[in-house]
């Protein structure tokens, strides 16, 4: 008996259920889950199957499929995204941004256009907007987008546990952050000057068009730890899109463990995981 196995399931969960599951995901979101996702699958799906009283994932699966416009699809792909992340996570980009901010003050007079493209729950955008009021242009205004819309309401709200801003320093915490009392101790909430920085919004990485596209292109995009879960081609078409809304010269910060040198779009390598986008 291998260890999927040993999991019990009190709902029906058949290699064919698995199998639609992940050609919706891939098809709606572009992420690509492998074999040894089926357990993780069960397990966050089960919940809809429940709340929606499908009754089995079969049943489920068919209703889904019937209706493309059913607000269940939001909350199919909600329940399959994984949005682990921290504050000033990769410390090591904070330092490049922060140089490339300071150096775009000096040679322009509106701030840099930003965009965080895999928010998640907002502490990604928040660690850029300190960044970028820190390095003088508090007026910059931030466009943080996710594909889910339970992580997006989360970072609009900009409330945190105390224990998650243990990694941010104490001088922007004093600055940035209000520690509640009360009923209200244990969390830290973002102060207003910096929440007004970020504009939220839903966007997938997917479509062929953003929403957020506007004639002013960004002079910065985030995308980290999201590209691990799409496939080459979806990679390929994703970083093809942001040459065509990034700047000459702007930059694009990209997790750990991606690496988009093969890519063929116009990016250079230009430090640790981070791309400068050439002409
Ligand atoms: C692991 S989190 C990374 C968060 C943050 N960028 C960081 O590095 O800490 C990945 C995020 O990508 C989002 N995501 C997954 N597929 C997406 C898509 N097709 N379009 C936009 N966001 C997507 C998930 O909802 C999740 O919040």
């Amino acid at each position: 008996m291998n260890a999927r196995e040993n999991f019990e399931r009190d709902l029906e969960f058949s290699g064919a259920d698995f199998e639609r599951i992940r050609k919706l995901i891939y098809s709606s979101a572009g992420i690509a889950l492998n074999d040894s996702k089926q357990q993780m699958a069960y397990s966050r799906l089960s919940r809809r199957v429940r709340a929606t009283g499908a009754g089995s994932f079969h049943e489920y699966l068919n209703r889904l499929e019937a209706s493309r416009d059913s607000s269940e699809w939001q909350e199919f792909i909600n329940s399959l995204t994984t949005n682990l992340t921290y504050f000033f996570r990769e410390q090591h980009h904070f330092p490049v941004l922060d140089a490339f901010v300071r150096q775009h003050m000096k040679e322009n007079s509106k701030p840099p256009r930003v965009w965080c493209s895999a928010a998640s729950t907002g502490e990604e955008p928040y660690s850029i907007a300190m960044t970028v009021a820190e390095a003088g242009a508090p007026h910059a205004k931030i466009v943080a987008t996710d594909i889910d819309t339970n992580v997006l309401a989360q970072a609009d709200r900009g409330v945190y546990k105390l224990e998650t801003v243990q990694s941010v320093d104490n001088k922007l915490l004093r600055k940035y952050f209000l520690k509640g009392s009360g009923d209200n101790a244990g969390l830290v909430r973002i102060r207003p000057e910096l929440r007004q920085m970020l504009v939220f919004r839903q966007t997938n990485l997917l479509e062929d068009s953003w929403a957020i596209r506007s004639n002013d292109p960004f002079d910065v995009i985030f995308c980290r730890n999201v590209m691990i879960y799409f496939d080459k081609p979806t990679q390929k078409n994703i970083l093809q899109k942001f040459a065509q809304v990034l700047k000459p010269g702007g930059l694009l910060f990209a997790g750990h463990s991606e690496n988009f040198s093969d890519s063929g779009a116009p990016f250079r390598l230009q430090g640790k995981t981070v791309y400068e986008r050439i002409s």
